[in-house]
């Protein structure tokens, strides 16, 4: 039995990175598959790759006429949306607050909480009719760094610590007729999180980081010792999205190999 029979999904942000591994495990659960993607590169790579298989829609998530026009696309394609999976996002480089000027908080806050929180506020007021009609579910992406420090600046974190409160008052206010749960990753394997144009770092992205160093941390730290790929997160994100999960709304799943599952930083055992 297919996860995603017969349902459509939007994955906003499935150009690279969760979103894309999302998106083939989507389609591989049954689903009919949109994309709602910034860069004009990737939306041209999910053509390549899925040719008619997916709907790859250009837009900017925090253009309201971008998702209104997204919407109007989707439900002119398919009749319906049963999900939508919100896997967008920046980060901001991880710099520490005292090594920035002061000047450009502003602008990196409006930056980075602009895609980071307003895309996921505005996705889900266009998208809550078409969800509520479907009975359908809301699935936003978290991170572990809004619950324990160090996994990324203080911009980013209060991001993603304002996810996982928009993930409750969501599933408060759309309930009973749409499931809204999220997932806090703690890394990503071949991850294309671009950093923000503010400080300068829009051309760097998450997987320039020295990957052995950090690859040697992770390993080292958490519990299952593998940074996850993009794709091993797929069945999580397609319960979530699916009618299979009659059971949760405003969760947020910590999805982190068991990362923050210990206060001591003993090897994991071989
Ligand atoms: N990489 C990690 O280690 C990690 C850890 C925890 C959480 N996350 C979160 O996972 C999500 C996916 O990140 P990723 O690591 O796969 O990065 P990614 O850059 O590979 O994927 C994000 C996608 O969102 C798109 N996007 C950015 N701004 C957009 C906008 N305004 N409108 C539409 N699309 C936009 C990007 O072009 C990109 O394709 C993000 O929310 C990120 O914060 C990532």
């Amino acid at each position: 039995m297919q996860m995603l029979a017969g349902d459509v999904v939007l994955v906003v942000g499935g150009g690279s990175g969760l979103g894309l591994g999302v998106v083939r495990h989507c389609l591989a659960e049954g689903a009919r598959v949109a994309v709602l993607e910034v860069s004009e590169g990737k939306v041209e790579q999910l053509h390549e790759e899925f040719g008619h298989g997916v709907l790859a829609i250009r837009g900017d998530v925090t253009e309201l006429a971008d998702l209104e026009s997204a919407r109007a696309r989707v439900l002119d394609a398919y009749g319906q949306v049963d999900a939508v999976i919100a896997c967008q996002g920046i980060f901001d480089g991880q710099v520490p607050i005292a090594d920035i000027e002061p000047e450009r908080l502003a602008t990196l806050f409006d930056e980075v909480f602009h895609v980071n929180v307003l895309g996921h506020l505005l996705l889900a007021r266009v998208f809550h009719d078409a969800l509520a009609e479907q009975h359908g579910a809301l699935v936003l992406t978290s991170s572990t760094a809004a619950y324990a420090a160090d996994g990324g600046g203080a911009v980013y974190t209060a991001t993603k610590g304002a996810i996982r409160s928009l993930v409750g008052q969501l599933a408060f206010e759309f309930a009973p007729d749409v499931r809204v749960n999220g997932v806090a990753p703690a890394g990503i394997a071949g991850s294309k999180l671009a950093g923000p144009g503010a400080l300068g770092l829009a051309a760097t992205t998450q997987d320039a980081i020295p990957k052995d160093a950090f690859l040697d941390t992770f390993r080292r730290v958490s519990l299952l010792q593998e940074l996850p790929t993009a794709e091993e997160y797929g069945p999580l994100y397609a319960f979530l999205a699916s009618r299979h999960n009659t059971i949760m709304t405003g969760q947020t799943i910590v999805a982190d190999q068991g990362l923050l599952n210990r206060s001591v930083l003993t090897p994991a055992r071989a």
